[in-house]
């Protein structure tokens, strides 16, 4: 089942037409980062009307408020107005941040996502969470709010580098992990090299919104979708700003489904089995990169602080078995510890 407002095609221009049809703009801009710019920007422009064309430097890095304020900044200089339209054409920073930014530029104006990264189409294209980092915590400032339009159009990746996209590709390891076992033997039957995106672009988008759908603000089954990234995301978030040890959202996220695997066979009732095979396909796919020592304590202190968290308790989601997720499963900061201990000596074999 796919939302209404997203479409999933590589015929971008009857897609924009019929938008376009009956929808009146004021001003139209799209935002992009360099590589958009690059990269995507031209497969789009001549298909829309007069506009603008605001560029942001490309980079979690810089999903924060200065570059929000850069976008503000655009769009006040060029007299946008609540009937304007921004289309965001990039990954999930641009998504996310040109979102967050049109959702609350004169307490809202319309606007488009265009995904052009694996991640950002199997994930951010749906579900309507759009914010910015703060004060080096991930998403901590943000709101819900739906893009007029989704576009996922597949030949955006064809100039995706090869890490990018097996990034993105751990969430769609994810979709299948938390609800389709037979999904999950379908993707681990082939190797990283011979995926069909077009197809895992249909089967994740159907999984995410499915649960969204009868959950959209987070109460309770669409922390499912939150599996790996109570320990993924502390991860990802104390290798930030690091050069040579910087890890991709998904990247980390592996690692938080590995962590969150082992938690699942001591608390959840995951097969040790079942646990090995996804270890040995995502160590076959993304290679294990040891966490230093180093880091143990902030990833701790990140966990707990996590916003899935209430009472200080951390709250993760864990898995029953391949296929099915289970929400709300208290976890201790010594569990998480074990867990990277695991996670580490798996590396050694
Ligand atoms: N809103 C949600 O529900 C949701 C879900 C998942 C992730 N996210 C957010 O998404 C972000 C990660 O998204 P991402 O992985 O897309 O990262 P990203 O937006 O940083 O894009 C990754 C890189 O690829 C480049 N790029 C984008 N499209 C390209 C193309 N077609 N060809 C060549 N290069 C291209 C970008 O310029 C960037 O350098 C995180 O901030 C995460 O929090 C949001
Ligand atoms: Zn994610």
């Amino acid at each position: 089942m796919i939302p209404e407002n997203v479409q999933i095609t590589n015929d971008l221009s009857k897609a924009l037409d019929k938008f376009f049809l009956d929808q009146q703009y004021s001003k139209i801009a799209v935002l992009v980062d360099e590589n958009t710019e690059t990269h995507c920007l031209s497969i789009l422009s001549d298909l829309l009307p007069d506009h603008w064309l605001i560029k942001i430097i490309s980079g979690e890095e810089n999903k924060n408020l200065t570059t929000c304020e850069q976008i503000w900044d655009a769009l006040t200089k060029a007299e946008f107005d609540r009937k304007s339209l921004l289309i965001n054409l990039g990954g999930g920073v641009i998504g996310d941040m040109g979102g967050f930014c049109a959702a609350t530029f004169k307490r809202g104006m319309d606007f488009i996502n265009i995904p052009t990264t694996l991640l950002s189409q199997v994930d951010a294209s749906v579900g309507g969470k759009l914010g910015i980092d703060f004060n080096g915590l991930k998403n901590h400032i943000g709101v819900f709010q739906d893009p007029k339009l989704v576009i996922v159009a597949s030949q955006f990746l064809n100039t995706l580098s090869q890490r990018e996209l097996r990034s993105g590709f751990a969430e769609v390891l994810k979709h299948a992990l938390i609800a389709d076992k037979k999904y999950w033997k379908v993707l681990t039957a082939n190797d990283f090299e011979s995926q069909d995106w077009q197809q895992h672009i249909n089967h994740s988008i159907g999984v995410k919104s499915g649960i969204v759908k009868n959950d959209p603000f987070e109460q309770g089954q669409r922390k499912l979708l939150n599996f790996g990234h109570t320990i993924g995301h502390a991860v990802e978030t104390v290798h930030l700003g690091l050069e040579r040890e910087r890890l991709l959202h998904g990247e980390a996220i592996a690692i938080g489904m590995i962590c969150e695997g082992f938690i699942s066979t001591k608390k959840a009732g995951l097969d040790t089995n079942e646990l090995l095979e996804m270890v040995q396909y995502l160590k076959l796919t993304y290679g294990l990169t040891k966490i230093g020592k180093d880091k143990f304590e902030r990833i701790l202190v990140l966990c707990q602080q996590d916003k899935k968290n209430l009472a200080n308790v951390i709250n993760c989601t864990l898995l029953k078995r391949i296929g099915e997720g289970i929400v709300n499963m208290p976890i201790s900061t010594g569990e998480v510890l074990d867990a990277i201990f695991y996670y580490n000596q798996l590396s050694d074999k």
